[in-house]
């Protein structure tokens, strides 16, 4: 990672990355709504600012490169890592956004008028995402599993469990960068990982698979 590379998270923070992206109006409402849902339900958001567009694309590469790959994304927020996903060849029908704020919900159908986004509940994945349940290659999560309470997040892995492939995978980001203390391994192996030093705070990005039993 360059020097630059890292100092992009902090232009972002200071709005220069996404006004590529994105307008300084429309940058300043996402990260006021960011910062207002925050305030409003701490533990579901789980942090104060949006990830940078360093950690999506660390999210996305690890999207198997598959034809026809089902993607499922879970908490896009404002939109950070759902727009690294829209750069890595997925066809658009075959990502599905599901976002518990409606708030959130909203500013992303402005943002993504072409994605599939839906408000919804991770505890309630395999009936939202019907027909599809069991064939999801890939869940893009940013939940924020650690300050989620406990019961909520079996809850939710139960659901991850259910809705992928046999070889599907989950990719998930922490700020806890010590490894084997990730909820995901009650169900799940870890196969890869990767520390994002240029995040802020840095994070890691972990790929999840079934453990085979
Ligand atoms: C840490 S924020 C991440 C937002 C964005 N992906 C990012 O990286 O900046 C977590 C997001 O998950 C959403 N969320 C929390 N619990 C959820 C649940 N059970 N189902 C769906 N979304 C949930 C929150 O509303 C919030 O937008």
């Amino acid at each position: 990672m360059t020097l630059a590379h890292a100092y992009g998270n902090i232009d972002y923070l200071l709005g220069s990355n996404m006004q590529k992206e994105q307008s300084r109006p429309s940058f300043f409402r996402a990260n006021f709504s960011f910062i207002s849902q925050f305030i409003k339900n701490p533990k579901a958001v789980g942090s104060l600012v949006p990830s940078s567009p360093l950690l999506g694309r660390a999210m996305a590469k690890f999207v198997p490169k598959k034809d026809d790959a089902f993607v499922v994304e879970l908490g896009p927020g404002t939109g950070p890592i759902t727009k690294a996903l829209t750069k890595v060849g997925l066809n658009k029908d075959n990502l599905l956004c599901i976002e518990m704020s409606p708030k959130m919900v909203k500013l992303l159908h402005r943002r993504f008028p072409e994605l599939n986004i839906i408000e919804g509940d991770a505890c309630a994945l395999s009936n939202t995402i019907g027909e599809k349940s069991g064939k999801v290659d890939a869940i893009v999560s940013s939940l924020p599993l650690r300050s989620i309470p406990k019961g909520i997040v079996t809850q939710i892995i139960d659901q991850m469990h259910e809705v992928l492939t046999d070889d599907g995978v989950i990719i998930q980001f922490t700020y806890d960068l010590r490894a084997n203390r990730s909820p995901l391994l009650q169900k799940f192996k870890r196969v890869k990982s990767k520390i994002v030093v240029g995040n802020v705070p840095p994070a890691r990005v972990d790929v999840f698979k079934k453990v085979s039993e």
